[in-house]
C-alpha cells in the first residue's frame, strides 16, 4: 500500500499532474470519476497568494469530493514559500506540493520552479523551512536536473527526504530540455532503487497509454505513475490503466457518444466555473485531444474552437454524434 502520511492510495496510485489551465476543478471533477488516485491542483504563485490576488486565490478553491487532493506552489523567496505556506493550509489540502520543476523562465529567473535546480542547498533549505511550516503532508514534483551536466536527482530526493518530504515526483526531463525529446526513466529508476530512500516516488513524463504504464513500471519500479498531458481529452486513460494492470488487455475505448456527454459536461462545469466567456475559450484545448483519431472531424473541430457561443458549440457536438463514428 502507498502512502503520503496517512493518506492511503492503493497499491499503485495513478496521479493528475498539476497542469496550468488544465486541471482546474472542472477538469479534476471529470478525472476523479474516471479512477483518478490523487489530484493536484494547477501551481499557485507564493507571491500572488501574499498580495491575495484573484487568480491566485481562486486556485485554492478545492472539494471535499476531490480529495484527496494536493495544493501546489511554487516560489523563489524564503519568506513568501513560508507565508504562502500558511495561507494554503489554512484551506486544509490534504497535501501541499512544492513545484521544482517548472522551465518558463519568468518562473526559473527567480530562482523558483526549475530555476532552483541550480542551486541545491536553497533547494533543501527552502524545503526543509516549508516542511517545518504545516503540519500537512509536503510532497515535492521536480525534474531529472537543470540541465545534463547537473541530473542530480538520485541525490536531491534523498536529501529531500531527509528534511521531511513525504513523496517525490520526477518528471524525466532536464529544465533544459522543457518538453522536448523524449522523457528519460533511468534516473528516475537509479532514484527508486537507492536503498535510503523509503519515501513513494512518482514517475512522470510521456506517458499516453497504459501499455506506457506497464512498461514503464516494470522497468522502472516506481510506486506510483503521474499523468500529464496523455489525460487532457482522454479522462479515461485512469481507469483504462487501472483495468491492463489487472487484466492485461485493454477495455473498449470510449464511444464518440460517450465522449460527447463528457465534453458537454466538462464544458458545462467550465462555464459555471469561469463563466461564460472563459469557460469557452479555456475548452478549446481540451476538444482536438476529445476527438483525436477520429477521421473527418477537422471541420467540427474548427467550429468547436472559434465559436463563442454555447448554441453554436452544441450543435457541433450533435453534428459529430450523427456524421462521425
Ligand atoms: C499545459 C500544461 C501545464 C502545466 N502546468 C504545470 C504546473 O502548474 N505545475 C507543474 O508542476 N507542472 C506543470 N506542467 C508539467 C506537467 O505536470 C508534467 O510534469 C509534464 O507535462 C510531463 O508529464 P506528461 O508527459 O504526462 O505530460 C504542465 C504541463 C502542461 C502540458
Amino acid at each position: 500500500m502507498v502512502k503520503i502520511g496517512d493518506i492511503q492510495l492503493g497499491e499503485f496510485p495513478i496521479l493528475l499532474a498539476p497542469m496550468e489551465d488544465v486541471s482546474d476543478p472542472p477538469f479534476r471533477k471529470i478525472c476523479k470519476r474516471f479512477g483518478v488516485d490523487l489530484m493536484y491542483t494547477e501551481f499557485i504563485s507564493s507571491e500572488g497568494l501574499i498580495r491575495d490576488a484573484v487568480k491566485s486565490t481562486k486556485k485554492l478553491d478545492i472539494f471535499d469530493s476531490e480529495r484527496p487532493i494536493g495544493i501546489q506552489i511554487f516560489g523563489g523567496n524564503e519568506d513568501s514559500m513560508k507565508k504562502a505556506v500558511e495561507i494554503v493550509s489554512e484551506v486544509k489540502p490534504d497535501i501541499i506540493d512544492i513545484n521544482y520543476g517548472c522551465p518558463v523562465k519568468k518562473v526559473t529567473c527567480k530562482g523558483a520552479g526549475a530555476g532552483i535546480l541550480q542551486d541545491i542547498p536553497k533547494m533543501v533549505r527552502l524545503t526543509d523551512l516549508i516542511v517545518k511550516s504545516t503540519n500537512i503532508p509536503v510532497t515535492v514534483k521536480t525534474r531529472l536536473g537543470w540541465d545534463e551536466q547537473s541530473m542530480y536527482i538520485v541525490e536531491v530526493a534523498e536529501k529531500l527526504q531527509d528534511v521531511g518530504i513525504q513523496a517525490i515526483s520526477i518528471h524525466g526531463r532536464t529544465r533544459k530540455q522543457m518538453y522536448k525529446g523524449n522523457a528519460d526513466w533511468t534516473l528516475i529508476e537509479k532514484t527508486k532503487q537507492n536503498p535510503r530512500l523509503h519515501i513513494p516516488v512518482f514517475g512522470n513524463g510521456d506517458i499516453f497509454s497504459a501499455e506506457d504504464v506497464k512498461r514503464k513500471k516494470d522497468f522502472s519500479n516506481v510506486d506510483g505513475v503521474m499523468i500529464g498531458r496523455g489525460s487532457i481529452g482522454y479522462p479515461w486513460l485512469f481507469n483504462e490503466i487501472k483495468y491492463y494492470l489487472k487484466n492485461g488487455v485493454l477495455p473498449p475505448p470510449p464511444s464518440i457518444k460517450e465522449r460527447i456527454n463528457i465534453v458537454k459536461e466538462h464544458l458545462d462545469l467550465s462555464i459555471k466555473w469561469k463563466g461564460e466567456k472563459l469557460g469557452i475559450l479555456e475548452m478549446r484545448r481540451h476538444y482536438s485531444n476529445y476527438f483525436r483519431g477520429y477521421k473527418g472531424i477537422k471541420n467540427y473541430r474548427i467550429k468547436l474552437v472559434t465559436s463563442n457561443c454555447i448554441s453554436e458549440i452544441h450543435e457541433a457536438l450533435y453534428e459529430i454524434k450523427t456524421n462521425i463514428n
